[in-house]
């Protein structure tokens, strides 16, 4: 069975919701819930691989920070939430996985004030071996220009992973995919270069990578992956204002994230890029990173990222 045909709320498993494990069909909530009216709601994406998830303890500090963001506070410690989040996959037999922790404001109360509302976090955990299409990976994917520009950060919590921040990143892919592309590049208030609707992006010139300065917009733990593997090897990284008239100037073109990982672009609009030798070997060298086994001083869960001294991580997102 196709699981991609099989409805999210019609499968077999289980899903962490408030503090237990329930049957996967009885993970519901009301429809007069107050994130389904005023979205207020935030969420994670991660990814687990061969039985550990990677960069879990940033992850799990994004979660608790775009929670602050968004004025509410999660009733767990960061411990409990990233022990759930392992023991989802476990408990549905997963050992490379996709994984989904999501928290909400309930149904208390439904107006724009939420004051009393109660706060839920579910996790749940399911296979998804790639964000992209296999096959399109290697000639590299198609993005079209978005519908909607990213809002400045003094417009929204551009910096946390909000569900309502979401909205236009459907519509905008909704529309590329339509338009038989794969994703949709969006600009910032002031037109520069953003991100996709679901990934960070990189630029390659001349050897170096240019990618945008993420100040209205999720700065991923895979950007500061990449930039920490690139800094690594000796690849200089430029975080500054990328102009769309500046696109014919670069070789390459790929974007990151945890679950398109790092995707060689083609193509946007009409300007046709290379996947080339940068992009493959920084794509090789996060593979293998997200699969380094733990050091023997680690405890189970914690990320890779931290223990190649990603510098940039916990301070950034834990600012
Ligand atoms: C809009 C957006 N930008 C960037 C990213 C990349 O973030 P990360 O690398 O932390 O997954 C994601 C994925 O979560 C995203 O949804």
């Amino acid at each position: 069975m196709n699981l991609a045909l099989v409805p999210f709320d019609d499968r077999d498993g289980w899903i962490w919701l408030d503090g237990a494990f329930k049957p996967w069909r009885e993970a519901k909530l009301h429809v007069l819930t107050h994130a389904l009216h005023y979205a207020s709601a935030v969420f994670e994406g991660e990814r687990m691989y061969e039985g550990r998830i990677f960069a879990l303890e940033e992850h799990t500090e994004r979660l608790f920070r775009s929670a602050a963001l968004l004025d509410f506070e999660i009733p767990y410690t960061k411990a409990a939430i990233n022990r759930a989040s392992t023991e989802v996959c476990e408990r549905n037999n997963f050992s490379d996985c996709y994984v989904r922790p999501i928290a909400w404001r309930g149904s208390e109360q439904l107006s724009v004030s939420a004051l009393n509302t109660r706060i839920h976090v579910a996790i749940a955990a399911w296979a998804w071996p790639k964000y992209f299409d296999e096959a399109k990976l290697k000639r590299g994917i198609r993005l079209c220009w978005a519908a909607y520009h990213r809002p400045p950060a003094n417009a929204a919590p551009t910096a946390a992973k909000a569900v309502g921040l979401y909205m236009i990143c459907t519509i905008s892919k909704n529309i590329a995919e339509r338009n038989g592309y794969e994703d949709a590049l969006m600009l910032d208030s002031d037109g520069n270069i953003a991100e996709t609707t679901g990934t960070n992006i990189f630029f390659v010139r001349d050897g170096a990578l240019h990618t945008p300065i993420a100040d209205c917009f999720l700065d991923g733990i895979t950007r500061q992956t990449i930039i920490h593997l690139a800094r690594e090897s000796g690849v200089i990284v430029h975080e500054r204002r990328i102009r769309p008239e500046e696109l014919p100037s670069f070789s390459e073109c790929f974007v990151v994230g945890t679950a398109a990982e790092v995707t060689p672009v083609g193509e946007i609009a009409e300007h046709l890029f290379t996947p080339g030798a940068l992009t493959f070997s920084l794509k090789e060298r996060y593979e293998e990173l997200v699969r380094q086994p733990p050091a023997p001083h680690e405890h189970v869960g914690e990320g890779a990222a931290l223990r190649v001294g990603c510098e940039p991580c916990s301070p950034k997102l834990s600012a």
